[in-house]
């Protein structure tokens, strides 16, 4: 089987190469080649444009940063809906907004093909060790036929629904994220202005019952950031946006997530917006009177 692959970045690139370990021939876009290099030592086929992809195969994969990436590769002369074929399964997996999946929808659906949402939900390293797992919105019968691809890059599948729900469910669980991160900060400072040594309220709280699975993971980097963000506050604050958007149009209060992304408008001010999102940690630490997590 001949897969298309569009949008080749941190997530994309690492869910190619998975493919391509499965033994698939995969022709891929991305908009800087350059950094598809490793996949072409790999195997995988550069195409010069989305259009191309499109032509190409009959399931496509699209996976990029937001909505005005996703217009960006699907729309125009030489996007991936000039190309698609009739009876193709287009599965979009980037975090865009459900009204921006269903309108893609209905484009698919009048070149005779079909659209999935398929977010996901894991890190680049949850990726790599083949722990992915995906939220699917869309037919049953388009899922059917991209199911054995989606295996081969993550093991669990949830259909959640129509088109778009996926998009919702994702956004939903995403705005959670950064609210947690910085109930587990408060947490610390206020250990650790009290006198308890920071490592000691790290290793108390990750032993505690409100150690969720991404506190476990991203917790200790209030002891030590990572140089390289697995989310930096640039995305993070641009799935908040999502999330205020969707309850502002549903009519539900997001209190929280309101808060929180204020803390990280405060992480740009103080010029931490390259680092993972958990560096909301160093904005609440510099309003305590506490150091900031050590950088590498
Ligand atoms: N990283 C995570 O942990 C994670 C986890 C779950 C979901 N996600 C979601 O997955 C999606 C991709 O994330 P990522 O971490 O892979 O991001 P990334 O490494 O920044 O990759 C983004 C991709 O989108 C492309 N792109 C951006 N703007 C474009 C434009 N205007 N025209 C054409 N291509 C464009 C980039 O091309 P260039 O290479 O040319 O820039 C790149 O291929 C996002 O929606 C994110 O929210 C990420």
């Amino acid at each position: 089987m001949t897969l298309g692959f569009v949008g080749l970045g941190v997530m994309g690139g690492r869910m190619a190469m998975r493919l391509l370990e499965a033994g698939h021939t995969v022709v891929g876009y991305n908009r800087t080649r350059e950094k598809a290099r490793w996949l072409v030592d790999a195997g995988l086929r550069l195409a010069d444009s989305p259009r191309e992809v499109g032509a190409a195969c009959d399931v496509v994969f699209t996976m990029v940063t937001d909505g005005a990436a996703l217009d960006a590769v699907t729309r125009g002369p030489e996007g991936l809906l000039a190309g698609l074929r009739p009876d193709a399964v287009l599965v979009e997996m980037s975090t865009v907004s459900p009204a921006a999946v269903r309108a893609l929808g209905a484009e698919v659906a009048a070149r005779g093909a079909a659209l999935l949402d398929a977010p996901v939900s894991g890190s680049p390293a949850t990726l790599e060790a083949g722990q992915l797992s995906f939220m699917v919105g869309g037919e049953a019968a388009a899922l059917e036929r991209a199911r054995p691809y989606l295996l081969a890059i993550g093991p669990t599948i949830t259909r959640v629904g129509e088109l778009g729900l996926a998009k919702a469910m994702k956004i939903a669980i995403n705005q959670v994220l950064p609210v947690q991160m910085l109930a587990f900060s408060e947490a610390v400072l206020l250990a650790e202005k009290s006198g308890i040594p920071r490592e000691r309220a790290v290793e108390a709280l990750l032993k505690s019952v409100t150690a969720s699975p991404m506190v476990k993971y991203r917790g200790p980097f209030v002891l030590g950031m990572p140089a390289e963000a697995w989310f930096d506050v640039g995305m993070m604050q641009k799935d908040l946006g999502l999330a205020l958007e969707l309850g502002r149009t549903t009519g539900v209060p997001l209190p929280s997530v309101a808060l929180v992304n204020e803390m990280l408008n405060a992480a740009r001010g103080l010029g931490l917006a390259a680092y993972d999102f958990a560096v909301v940690f160093d904005v609440l630490a510099r309003l305590a009177g506490l150091p900031p997590s050590k950088k590498s």
